[in-house]
C-alpha cells in the first residue's frame, strides 16, 4: 500500500515528507526523517549562507545515506547561491516555497534535482506544472506557518489540485497521525507532508518549551499574524502575538511590523524559548499532538494506524 507516484520518485519508503521549517530543519531531524523512510529536509534559508548549507548537508550525510531535501523560501533572502549549493552538492530533491518560483526553475533543474513547490491554491499549482515542477505540495490554512491568503482547507484544496494536475500532489496541512495519512491518500494525495508534528519530536531542535507548549495547545489556540502582511502565518498564542494582532488591526505601520516578525525573533522563541517575548509557529494540528516521541516512533505509529484505518474502512467495519 505503500508504494506511491510520491515514493517512486523521490525513492522513499513512505509517503512522508518533513516540512521545511525555518531554523528547526536542520540535519538531526532531516536525517532522521528519511532514516525512518520518509523524505527529511534541510531548510537553508535560515542558515547562515551556502558554507552553513554545505557543513549541514555533511552533517546530514554522516548521518543518513538516504534522499533529502534542500528547502528555500522565496522572498527572505537571494536563493541563487544556495541553489547553486545544492546543485554542487548533488542535492536530490529541492523544494521552494513562499513565493513565484519561476526565476529559479531553470537552475534546480540544471543542478539535477527534482523540484518540489509549494501552493495553495489551483492556479499556483497549474502555473508551478507548467514551470516543470515535479511535485506539488499543496498547504491547507490548517497549517503551521506561512499559508495561503485563500484560507482554504486541506481536505477541499487537495483534492481540487489532484483534479487540476498530473503530476504527485502532497497533502499538507493539518496533518499529525494515520488518519490523516490515510484521508489524504483517499483524496488522491500520493503522500503528506508535516510541519508542525515534527516539531514536537525528539529530534527536532526546538526548545523543549516549545515542544512542551505544542502538547499543551488545543486545536483552536493558533493564531494568525501578518495578514495585514499580505503573508498570513499561523502561530502559537503568546502575549507578544497579542500585542502583534492588536497592532495589525489598529493598522500599525507595515515597516515597524516587519521589524517585529522578523526572522531574529522567531529564532529566539524557537530555539531559546522565548515563548512569552516572540512568536512560533504551529497550525492547528497541535489539537492532534499529545506527545514527544522519537522520528522513528511517530512515523511507524503513523503507518500502523493507517494500515489499521485501512482495513477497518475495507471492511466496512468504520463507525
Ligand atoms: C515551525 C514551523 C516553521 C516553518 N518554516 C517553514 C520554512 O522555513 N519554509 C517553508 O517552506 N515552510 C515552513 N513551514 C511550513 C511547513 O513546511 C509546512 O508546510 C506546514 O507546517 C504544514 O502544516 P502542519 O504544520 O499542519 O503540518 C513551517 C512550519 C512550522 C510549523
Amino acid at each position: 500500500m505503500w508504494a506511491t507516484p510520491l515514493t517512486r520518485l523521490l525513492n522513499i519508503r513512505y509517503p512522508i515528507i518533513q516540512g521545511g521549517l525555518a531554523y528547526l530543519a536542520r540535519a538531526e531531524l532531516a536525517a532522521a526523517v528519511t532514516n525512518a523512510g520518509g523524505l527529511g529536509q534541510i531548510t537553508a534559508t535560515t542558515l547562515d549562507g551556502p558554507d552553513a548549507l554545505k557543513a549541514e548537508i555533511a552533517r546530514f550525510r554522516e548521518l543518513s545515506d538516504g534522499p533529502f531535501s534542500v528547502n528555500c523560501a522565496i522572498g527572505h533572502r537571494p536563493i541563487e547561491d544556495l541553489l547553486d549549493l545544492a546543485a554542487a552538492e548533488g542535492v536530490p530533491v529541492v523544494s521552494l516555497t513562499g513565493g513565484n518560483p519561476a526565476p529559479y526553475v531553470e537552475q534546480v533543474k540544471r543542478g539535477g534535482a527534482k523540484l518540489m513547490v509549494l501552493v495553495a491554491g489551483v492556479r499556483a499549482a497549474q502555473k508551478a506544472q507548467s514551470l516543470g515542477a515535479d511535485v506539488l505540495i499543496a498547504v491547507g490554512q490548517e497549517g503551521g506557518g506561512h499559508i495561503g491568503k485563500d484560507d482554504l482547507g486541506t481536505f477541499v484544496l487537495t483534492p481540487r489540485v489532484v483534479d487540476s494536475v498530473n503530476i504527485p500532489v502532497v497533502a499538507s496541512g493539518g496533518i499529525a497521525d494515520g488518519r490523516g495519512l490515510l484521508a489524504a491518500l483517499a483524496l488522491g494525495a500520493s503522500g503528506i507532508e508535516m510541519g508542525t508534528r515534527f516539531v514536537a519530536t525528539v529530534e527536532s531542535p526546538a526548545h523543549q518549551d516549545y515542544k512542551a507548549a505544542l502538547v499543551k495547545a488545543r486545536e483552536q489556540d493558533t493564531k494568525i499574524i501578518e495578514r495585514s502582511l499580505g503573508r498570513p502565518g499561523r502561530v502559537l498564542p503568546s502575549p507578544y502575538v497579542e500585542q502583534l494582532l492588536k497592532d495589525e488591526e489598529n493598522s500599525i505601520d507595515a515597516a515597524s511590523l516587519m521589524q517585529r516578525v522578523r526572522g531574529q525573533v522567531n529564532r529566539d522563541a524557537a530555539l531559546d524559548g522565548n515563548l512569552d517575548h516572540g512568536f512560533v509557529w504551529a497550525g492547528q494540528a497541535v489539537g492532534l499532538i499529545d506527545d514527544i516521541p522519537s522520528v522513528a516512533e511517530l512515523i511507524a505509529r503513523m503507518v500502523k494506524e493507517a494500515e489499521e484505518g485501512c482495513y477497518r474502512v475495507s471492511q466496512g467495519l468504520a463507525d
